[in-house]
């Protein structure tokens, strides 16, 4: 395959980091499109444990080019500091192997300050955003007055539009949120700064990519957060600013949609969601803080637990087929072995109406009651195992039944944080 895409398909969260580290090693291109510093994506190779943020997951492969796109919300001083950290750790960083699209927005000081002044604002209403600043930079890229990687390297440009920027951002942080307004001279040589240290970085990574795919090079799209959290399908007002899915990818790279030959969901075998808004197949109770506890359930951005619920099948089937997944990765397999019984979402009860349909345009979500089917556990340590028909026989009606509940091929279970803790099933 010459171009595929990877995309959560819950609420973020799914094991998306090892699995695009796995699916790293056979593309030549690794691609962030969406999303910024708000991801965390884990990979583990042997004792190391590293935590991207912005850098797609290919940096830990020699000889990768991995590609941060115009549609990623570029925090310039966390990319920086990605950088560094994996210098310092003897990781080969260059603009030979990353690559920075000059036309990326950019998260500025008053963007995570501003995001944290509104969802102090909300109240009770708030969204439980990461703080990255993501809201308030897309909201500035779609009212046309946000600053661009270009920007940064041309100090007049910079200069002319962050002191646009801050007319208008400094009015709202001193008489809204009554709090300290930013310096533009201050502002403006810690930004050209930084800027300085992204030029090796930057090019027209659209260009980059269409010729790649044209010299017949292997594209790998890694999505961030996951389709519940997207902005427009997603559980508006709860969900992140991008789109999320692979539906993300023509305006978020430059890459054009009819050139994405595979898509493949990626889904845990149970849910999980952080921050505020509906997760209908949450539990509550002792159910949902065993998957927490076992399944290790904090955010690798914010460190916060994670709400824990049970696999929601009409939310997988939703998010696999608008994005037009040929198939999905059941993740976190293992995280279900010492479950004695395992709760599946099968449909949903909404005002006393059984559907098992994803219901767009209801807007109160907490009204959706999860119609659950129990299967029988199986008990046994499956994180060794690595051919499908070595699993219990438990396991594997687990897998299928889920798998036609969902109605999209499994290609792949996870069993283990590792990378070769995998079970291939077609991909
Ligand atoms: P924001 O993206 O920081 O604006 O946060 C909006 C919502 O998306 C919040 O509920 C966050 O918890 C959630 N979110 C953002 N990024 C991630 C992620 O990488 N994984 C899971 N949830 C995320």
């Amino acid at each position: 395959m010459s171009s595929l895409s990877v995309f959560g398909a819950q609420w973020g969260d799914e094991g998306k980091g090892k699995i695009i580290d796995l699916l790293a090693r056979d593309a030549d291109f690794v691609v962030r499109y969406q999303g910024g510093s708000n991801a965390g994506h884990t990979v583990i190779v042997g004792d190391e444990k590293y935590v991207l943020h912005l850098i797609p997951s290919g940096i830990l492969h020699p000889g990768k080019v991995n590609v941060v796109g115009n549609g990623v919300a570029l925090d310039p001083l966390t990319f920086m500091e990605e950088v560094d950290g994996l210098r310092e750790r003897g990781i080969d960083v260059g603009s030979s192997n990353l690559r920075l699209s000059s036309s990326a927005h950019v998260i500025l000081d008053h963007h995570r300050k501003l995001d944290g002044l509104a969802e102090a604002w909300r109240g009770g209403g708030r969204i439980g955003t990461t703080g990255r600043g993501i809201g308030p930079c897309y909201a500035d890229k779609a009212s046309r007055t946000g600053l661009r990687v270009a920007d940064l390297l041309e100090p007049e440009r910079c200069r002319e539009r962050l002191s646009a920027a801050l007319l208008e951002k400094n009015a709202l942080i001193e008489r809204v949120h009554e709090s300290d307004p930013f310096e533009l001279e201050e502002q403006f040589e810690k930004y050209v700064a930084v800027g300085e240290r992204l030029r090796p970085f930057v090019c027209d990574t659209g260009a980059l990519l269409r010729d790649a795919h044209k010299e017949g090079k292997s594209l790998l799209f890694e999505g961030a957060q996951g389709a519940m959290l997207d902005i427009d399908h997603g559980t508006y007002p709860y969900v992140t600013s991008s789109n999320t899915g692979a539906n993300g990818i023509p305006s978020g790279s430059g890459f054009p949609a009819r050139k994405v030959d595979r898509v493949v969901g990626i889904a845990k075998s149970y849910c999980t969601r952080v921050g505020e808004g509906a997760f209908p197949s949450e539990d509550g109770g002792e159910g949902g803080q065993e998957l927490g506890r076992v399944g290790h359930e904090f955010g690798a951005t914010t460190g916060r637990p994670r709400r824990c619920g049970w696999f929601d099948s009409v939310a997988v089937r939703y998010a696999l087929d608008l994005n037009g997944a040929d198939g999905w990765i059941m993740t976190k397999l293992d995280i279900l072995d010492s479950f004695e019984t395992i709760r599946v979402g099968t449909s949903y009860k909404i005002d006393g109406e059984e559907s098992s349909v994803w219901p767009v345009g209801c807007t109160d979500l907490s009204k959706i009651e999860v119609q659950y089917e129990e299967l029988p556990g199986w008990q046994e340590d499956i994180t060794a195992v690595r051919r499908y028909e070595d699993l219990p026989q438990a396991t594997r009606s687990y897998v299928e039944w889920v798998e036609e509940r969902v109605g999209a091929p499994i290609l792949m279970l996870s069993v283990g944080p590792e990378r070769d803790q995998v079970i291939p099933r077609g991909l």
